[in-house]
Parts: C-alpha cells; sequence; structure tokens
C-alpha cells in the first residue's frame, strides 16, 4: 500500500514536472521525501502531491529535499590541484581556448573555482557552461555571494585575488562572474552540447540508479572531444571506462580515448 502511494507519487511527479525520481535509488530518496512529507503533516504521497501543486513554497521544498545543493570551492582540493598543474596545461597547449562544462553545478563553487584556475592560466577566452537542474541554485550561483565555511579550502593566492569580503561574506569578483554561462538543465532528459575539452560532473551520480548512470556516463563520452577529460567525484569511480570510450587518466579523472 505505501510503495504504491510512492510508485504513484513518482509518476505524477514526472508528468508534473518531467524529474523522474525513479532513476534516483529509491531506499535515499524516499527516506528524505518521507521525513519532509511527515514534517508537513500529510499521511500519504497522494495528499502531498496534490498539496505541492497548490502551494508553490512547499513545492520549492519538495525540490530542495530531492536535490541536495551542497558544494565548497576546491572540494578535495588536491583533485583540482591535478586540474591545475596537469590537465589544463596540457590541453591549453593544443589551444588557448578551452570549452568546459560543470554539470550539476549547484549553487556555482564549482564552475567558479574552474573559471578562477583558466583565468590564473591565462584561458580567460575560454567557455565555462554550468547547468543544474535547481533553478533556485542557479540563483544563488549567478548571485555568488558565499559564506565563509565555503571557501575554507580555496588557496590563499586565489582568496585574495577573485574574492571581495564582507564581514562573514565572500564575494565573487564581476570579471569571473562574466566569464560562466550559467543555464538549467535535467540531466536525465536533456540533450547534451558536444565539443568539451573537459566537462565537471561530481556528486550527483551518487544519487542515480546503476541505469542511469550507465547511460550518462555513455552521454558524457559522447559530450567529450576525443581526448577531453571527465572530471568526477571521489566516491564515484567507472567501472570498465572502456565501455564509453574512456580510460583512466589519474585518480578520478577519465580521459576519452583518441582514434
Ligand atoms: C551535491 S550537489 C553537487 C554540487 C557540485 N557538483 C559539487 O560536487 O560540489 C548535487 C547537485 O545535483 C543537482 N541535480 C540533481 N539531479 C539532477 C539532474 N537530474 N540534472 C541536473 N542536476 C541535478 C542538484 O540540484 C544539486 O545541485
Amino acid at each position: 500500500m505505501e510503495d504504491k502511494d510512492f510508485l504513484l507519487f513518482i509518476k505524477k511527479v514526472k508528468d508534473y514536472t518531467s524529474i523522474d525520481l525513479s532513476q534516483y535509488k529509491e531506499a535515499q530518496m524516499k527516506r528524505r521525501l518521507t521525513t519532509l512529507r511527515m514534517k508537513k503533516g500529510y499521511t500519504t504521497f497522494a495528499s502531498f502531491f496534490e498539496a505541492m501543486t497548490k502551494d508553490k513554497e512547499l513545492f520549492y521544498e519538495f525540490l530542495d529535499r530531492m536535490t541536495i545543493n551542497v558544494s565548497e570551492f576546491w572540494r578535495n582540493p588536491n583533485r583540482w590541484e591535478v586540474l591545475e598543474q596537469k590537465f589544463l596545461p596540457d590541453t591549453l597547449r593544443k589551444s588557448r581556448k578551452v570549452k568546459c562544462w560543470s554539470a550539476a553545478c549547484s549553487t556555482g563553487e564549482e564552475p567558479y573555482t574552474l573559471a578562477m584556475i583558466l583565468a590564473e592560466l591565462n584561458a580567460q577566452d575560454s567557455v565555462v557552461l554550468a547547468t543544474d537542474i535547481d533553478e533556485g541554485a542557479l540563483e544563488k550561483a549567478k548571485k555568488a555571494v558565499y559564506s565563509d565555511r565555503s571557501v575554507r579550502d580555496v588557496p590563499a593566492k586565489y582568496l585574495q585575488k577573485y574574492y571581495r569580503q564582507e564581514n562573514l561574506t565572500y564575494l565573487i569578483a564581476d570579471s569571473l562572474k562574466k566569464s560562466i554561462r550559467f543555464q538549467k538543465q535535467n540531466l536525465l532528459v536533456d540533450t547534451f552540447d558536444t565539443g568539451f575539452d573537459l566537462i565537471v560532473c561530481r556528486n550527483v551520480m551518487i544519487y542515480f540508479t546503476e541505469e542511469a548512470k550507465h547511460l550518462l556516463y555513455q552521454k558524457f563520452a559522447n559530450a567529450l572531444k576525443p581526448g577531453g577529460i571527465l572530471f568526477v567525484g571521489s566516491t564515484e569511480q567507472i567501472f570498465s571506462p572502456a565501455q564509453y570510450g574512456l580510460e583512466s587518466a589519474e585518480t578520478f579523472f577519465y580521459r576519452k580515448t583518441e582514434v
């Protein structure tokens, strides 16, 4: 009975928003949404859905609960160092204009980290596309105002050069803001642009089912240029990357095989 209620909720959400919850790991998603439903006082997912269609605030709370926007600048700093010292300089030797994509970018910490590194490498003409399913997160990303917690791993020279501190908040320099194109995108539904030198997609695949992950890795591989790099999260190693035409290039970095 309870499962039927949740399954019907999944179907209604898909029709209403085109967000397909069945492609997210069920136990995790169900636990998070059940907690929210109960907190709001609804005994079934059917009544919760009805309320959500009438109450915008509740709908946004549902979105917040399912998306999990946690992010930080320089998350796993030594991986960003590898990107800064190895992969981006290698790419820049071939072309000064690098085409990058930060997929599931949340509130912007990741694309701004990337844009800072590109600026430091004198590759400001490069393109950084940053996408997420959550419009609220993208709005915050465009405003680019952050707490001291999210900058704790930023190297001192970057903190000095690319941020302005106002009390406990950190604001991103305007020059960086201009270098990023933020766009709403659902990875599980929308088509991907192609020809990327670098795709950064971290800490979102963990929420998806094995089937959804498999399709996404193939789509990411197709979106890369030959020799292009896919940078994944630190719990997201790809099992048998060769099946997607990728090879391991360093821990958490995969290169599209050149033909
Ligand atoms: C934990 S955050 C990761 C943020 C950043 N990549 C990082 O590693 O710090 C996960 C993000 O994935 C986004 N997301 C979840 N499902 C998505 C989907 N189907 N398409 C695009 N983004 C999605 C969420 O909105 C959220 O901002």
